[in-house]
C-alpha cells in the first residue's frame, strides 16, 4: 500500500483554486483527481473524484459498430476533473448536459487514503434506461463512497442503435453497449488498485436495463475473475424486455428512416449507417423502428449474448453451469409496483388511462382486461396473447373483496410486474441458490411508498427504480425524476442509512449483515425457504417464499398450457 501513498502527489492549485487535487499513478498513466465535499445527509465528507476517464478509444468512423478498442495509455498526466460527454440519446424523461459519439467514459469516487494498508471494496454501477438513454454522471456513487467508506465507478455505455446494431450476421460486431460495460470492468479491475481498491473486492450493480446488464455479465464467461458480487435491481437478462426479437429487421428500418439509398444486404445498410453523421438524429428517430417495449438492446448473437445462458436463468434445476454466476455472491430484488413502469407506453397507456380514471368496479376490471391483453400481444406476440388471456384475468382478479376498487386496480400492477421484473428474478435467484456451493444469495422486496411524485393512491408501495433513490443516498442529481422537501428527506433519510448499509456491506463481504450490524439480520435465500428482506421505513422483517403461486403459473402452469394448446415450443421472452 506504501505505493499507493506514494503515487498520491499533492499537485500545487492553478486552475480551480478551492479544489485541492490529488494525482494517482495507474497503469494507464498518471490521472489527476479533485478533492471533493460531498454532503450526506446531515453531514459531509470528503472524496476525490476521478471524472470522465476514457476507458475505449472514441468509438467514432470505422469503430462505429465495433467492439470497443481498449484505450491506449496517457502520454501526459490526464486531468480527470469534469465528467465526459454521455452517449447520444434521446428521451423525454432525461436529457444530458453534453451528449456526443464519443462517450466511452468512467468515474471513480473514492474515499480520501489514511496511509493505511487497508484496501477498499468497490462498487461498479451500470445505469438504466432501457438501453436506449442515462448515463454514468447522474446515476453516481459518490454518496456510498462517503458513506460507506468504500470505491464507487459509473460507467457510460453505447446506447441505442450505436450500442446494440444487430444486422444478423457478421457485418457488425454485435451487443458493443455490453461489450463497454465488459471493458469497463476489465479497465477497473486492472487499475484500481492505484486508486486504493481491492481488485479482488469488485461488485456489479445496477438497475432496470443495468440490471439486466449486470446479470448478462455476470453469464458471461470472459468476466470470470473480473468481479466477486452483484447486485441486480429489477431487471435481468432472461426478462422479457432485455432480449431484442428480429434485431436485423430494426437495423433495415432504421435504415429506411435514414433514406439510406440501398437497404437490399447488411453490408449496404452498415455502409449507410456508418457514414451517418447526424448521431443526435439516430437517436432521434431510433424509437420509430419497431413497436411494442422491446426497440434497441440486447439481441442474440451466438458470442456474448446466448440462448443457452439466458434459458439456464429461467431453469432453477437446469445442470448448465453458468461462469461465473454461480461464483458470484447475488443480491436481487424487485419492488412492489415495479411493473406500473410498463403502462405507460403506446396503447398499452391509452388503456392505463382508462384505469385510472375508471371508478366503478365494472369499468376498472375491463380496464384490467384491455391492459392485460395489450401487454401480453406486447411481450408474447398476438396468437400467444389471445391463448393466455383467460388464465391471466383468472389469476389476477380479486374475488377476495369486489367491492375494493384499489384492490382491483393493485391486481394489473402485480400482473405487470410479474411478467417485467419478478418472474425472471425469481427463477434467476432459483438458479443461483440451487447450484451454487460457495457464494451467497440474497433476495430483497423493496414496498416503500414515497410522495416525492404525484402517483394514484391506490400505488400504495414503491415504483420502478425507488430503491436506487435509497441506495444512492437520496442524490440532489437524481432529482431530474423527483422532488424531496426538507421534511420529506428528514422522514426518510433513515431508509438511505439502513439501504446503503445493507448494499456497502454485501459488496464489502458478501454478507448484507456485515460488518456494520444492522437492526434486522437479513436471512440468505435458500431453494428451500426462498428468503426475502420486505423493506419499508417502518418495517424491515424477513418472509418467505414471494409470490410463490403467481411465480408458479408462469413457471410450471403456463408452459404446460401452451404445450397442450399449440402443442410447440413456448419461451416467456419471444
Ligand atoms: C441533427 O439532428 C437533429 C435531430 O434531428 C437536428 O435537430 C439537428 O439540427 C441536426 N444537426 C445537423 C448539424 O444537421
Ligand atoms: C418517438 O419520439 C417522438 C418524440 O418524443 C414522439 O413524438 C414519437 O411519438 C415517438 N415515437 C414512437 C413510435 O414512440
Ligand atoms: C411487519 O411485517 C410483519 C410480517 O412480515 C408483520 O407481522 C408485522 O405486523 C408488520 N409490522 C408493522 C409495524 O406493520
Amino acid at each position: 500500500m506504501n505505493n499507493l501513498i506514494c503515487g498520491l502527489v499533492l499537485v500545487t492549485c492553478m486552475v480551480n483554486c478551492d479544489a485541492e487535487q490529488r494525482t494517482v499513478d495507474s497503469n494507464v498513466g498518471k490521472i489527476t483527481g479533485d478533492i471533493r465535499t460531498v454532503k450526506i445527509g446531515p453531514n459531509t465528507a470528503d472524496i476525490i473524484t476521478f471524472l470522465g476517464i476514457p476507458y475505449a478509444e472514441p468509438p467514432v468512423g470505422n469503430l462505429r459498430f465495433r467492439k470497443p478498442v481498449k484505450k491506449a495509455k496517457f502520454v501526459n498526466t490526464y486531468s480527470a476533473s469534469d465528467f465526459g460527454a454521455s452517449c447520444t440519446q434521446f428521451h423525454e424523461m432525461y436529457t444530458p448536459d453534453k451528449m456526443d459519439e464519443d462517450c466511452l467514459f468512467l468515474n471513480i469516487y473514492t474515499p480520501i487514503t489514511t496511509g493505511s494498508d487497508l484496501k477498499y471494496s468497490v462498487m461498479i454501477f451500470i445505469h438504466g434506461g432501457g438501453f436506449i438513454f442515462g448515463d454514468g454522471k447522474v446515476m453516481n456513487g459518490e454518496k456510498l463512497t462517503a458513506y460507506g467508506k468504500l470505491i464507487t465507478v459509473s460507467i457510460n455505455y453505447r446506447l441505442g442503435p450505436l450500442g446494440f446494431l444487430n444486422t444478423g450476421d457478421d457485418t457488425v460486431d454485435t451487443n458493443n453497449g455490453l461489450r463497454d460495460q465488459h471493458l469497463a470492468i476489465k479497465w477497473v479491475k486492472d487499475n484500481i488498485e492505484s486508486f486504493g481498491g481491492d481488485p479482488n473486492s469488485i461488485t456489479l450493480f445496477g438497475e432496470s436495463a443495468g440490471s439486466g446488464s449486470v446479470m448478462y455479465q455476470a453469464i458471461y464467461p470472459e468476466n470470470e475473475g473480473l468481479f466477486q458480487r452483484a447486485i441486480a435491481e429489477s431487471g435481468s437478462a432472461n426478462s422479457f424486455w432485455a432480449i431484442t426479437p428480429d434485431p436485423e429487421d430494426k437495423a433495415k428500418s432504421l435504415a429506411e428512416i435514414l433514406d439510406c439509398p440501398d437497404t437490399s444486404s447488411s453490408k449496404a445498410i452498415v455502409q449507410c449507417l456508418r457514414d451517418f453523421k447526424n448521431t443526435t438524429h439516430i437517436a432521434l428517430v431510433a424509437n420509430m423502428t419497431g413497436d411494442g417495449f422491446q426497440c434497441w438492446g440486447p439481441s442474440l448473437d451466438g458470442d456474448f449474448v446466448i440462448k443457452d445462458r439466458i434459458d439456464a436463468l429461467d431453469h432453477p434445476t437446469s445442470q448448465t453451469n453458468l461462469i461465473p454466476f454461480t461464483n458470484l455472491d447475488l443480491m436481487m430484488g424487485t419492488t412492489d409496483y415495479d411493473g406500473v413502469v410498463f403502462l405507460t407506453f403506446g396503447e398499452v397507456a391509452t388503456h392505463f388511462a382508462e384505469l385510472q380514471s375508471a371508478s366503478t368496479v365494472d369499468e376498472i376490471q375491463q380496464a384490467n382486461e384491455n391492459l392485460m391483453l395489450s401487454v401480453l400481444k406486447n411481450v408474447f406476440g398476438k396468437d400467444l396473447a389471445l391463448e393466455l388471456l383467460d388464465s391471466v384475468i383468472f389469476l389476477y382478479t380479486n374475488y377476495e373483496d369486489p367491492s375494493d376498487g384499489l384492490l382491483h386496480k393493485k391486481q394489473i400492477a402485480d400482473f405487470a410486474t410479474d411478467v417485467g421484473f419478478f418472474v425472471s428474478t425469481a427463477t434467476a435467484l432459483g438458479k443461483h441458490a440451487y447450484q451454487n456451493t460457495g457464494s451467497k444469495t440474497y433476495q430483497y422486496e423493496f414496498s416503500d411508498r414515497h410522495d416525492f411524485q404525484s402517483k394514484a393512491p391506490w400505488i400504495k408501495g414503491a415504483l420502478h427504480g425507488d430503491e436506487l433513490l435509497y441506495v444512492l443516498g437520496l442524490h440532489e442529481d437524481l432529482r431530474f425524476y423527483y422532488a424531496i422537501t426538507e421534511e420529506q428527506f428528514t422522514a426518510k433519510w433513515p431508509l438511505a442509512t439502513t439501504m446503503m448499509d445493507y448494499w456497502t456491506n454485501f459488496a464489502k463481504t458478501g454478507d448484507p449483515n456485515s460488518p456494520r450490524k444492522p437492526a434486522v439480520e437479513w436471512r440468505e435465500y435458500t431453494s428451500s425457504d426462498k428468503n426475502y428482506l420486505y423493506i419499508t421505513s417502518d418495517n424491515i422483517t424477513n418472509r418467505k417464499h414471494l409470490n410463490a403461486r403467481r411465480t408458479a403459473f408462469w413457471t410450471s402452469y403456463v408452459p404446460k398450457l401452451i404445450k397442450t394448446t399449440s402443442g410447440g415450443h413456448w419461451s416467456h421472452k419471444i
